[in-house]
């Protein structure tokens, strides 16, 4: 077990279209630390959600390292990475990749069967999460039937469900309205905070920013901390 649960190394990306390339990464060096809450900060096209994409192991192409717990996950074959991905990480995606055909609540006991828990236990965890979240009302709702906002709050839900070592979160209340944005990210932190998880946040909110432990700025492919 090591102090660090994220390091990045020279991390890299660079995207080439239409023979024009763009250094979006240009060499971050950066860790967070076991249980802390880190907000990524930067304008809109500055690289946020390139960036947890490569940590959460969902891209390749880049250069340079990411250690995940101490383990060098930069270069492991595909499923090594998925099992990675399902035992340590959780993913807010900015568009929320919920099961179309699954209720919120089987959204969220979906992944928590996939790491072996029972169904009982997931359910009553599930229906749990999300009623702090507020959607106590909607659990059985298929994502078509519910709102952006409370899609949005059934992936944090699905993210949380297996208390994982480091949430990846990228605009995880982007779109809410303050108040809720603000109710759901309290939630948010206090259950990162009980699980003890690391959290990266990319967010354009600056209030909420204020909230985490630590601000990382993205400007010109570097992080200013
Ligand atoms: N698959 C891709 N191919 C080519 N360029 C890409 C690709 N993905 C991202 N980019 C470029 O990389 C840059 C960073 O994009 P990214 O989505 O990481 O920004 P962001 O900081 O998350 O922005 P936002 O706040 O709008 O979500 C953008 O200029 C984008 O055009
Ligand atoms: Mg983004």
């Amino acid at each position: 077990m090591t102090d660090a649960t994220l390091e990045l190394t020279g991390l890299r990306r660079s995207f080439t279209q239409a023979g024009v390339t763009i250094d979006v990464l240009r060499g971050i060096d950066a860790e967070l630390k076991r249980g802390e809450i880190v907000a990524l900060l930067g304008p809109s096209g500055s690289g946020k959600s390139t960036m947890l994409q490569a940590v959460g192991l969902l891209e390749g192409g880049f250069e340079g390292t990411i250690r995940i717990d101490g383990e060098d996950v930069t270069r492991l074959g595909q499923g090594e990475r998925t099992k990675t991905r399902r035992e340590k990480i959780g993913f807010v995606y900015q568009f929320h990749h919920l099961l179309p055909d699954f209720t919120g609540l089987e959204n969220v006991v979906l992944p928590q069967l996939i790491r072996g828990t029972r169904q009982a236990e997931a359910e009553e965890r599930a229906a749990d999460l999300l009623g702090r979240l507020g959607l106590g009302e909607r659990l059985h709702h298929k994502p078509s039937k519910l709102s952006g906002g409370e899609q949005q709050r059934v992936a944090v839900a699905r993210a949380l469900a297996n208390r994982p070592l480091l949430v990846l979160a990228d605009e995880p209340t982007g779109n809410l309205d303050e108040a809720t944005a603000d109710r759901v990210f309290d939630q948010f932190v206090k259950l990162v905070r009980d699980h003890g998880s690391a959290a990266l946040v990319a967010t354009h909110n600056e209030r909420l920013a204020a909230k985490m432990d630590r601000v990382w700025r993205l400007h010109e492919g570097h992080i200013e901390g």
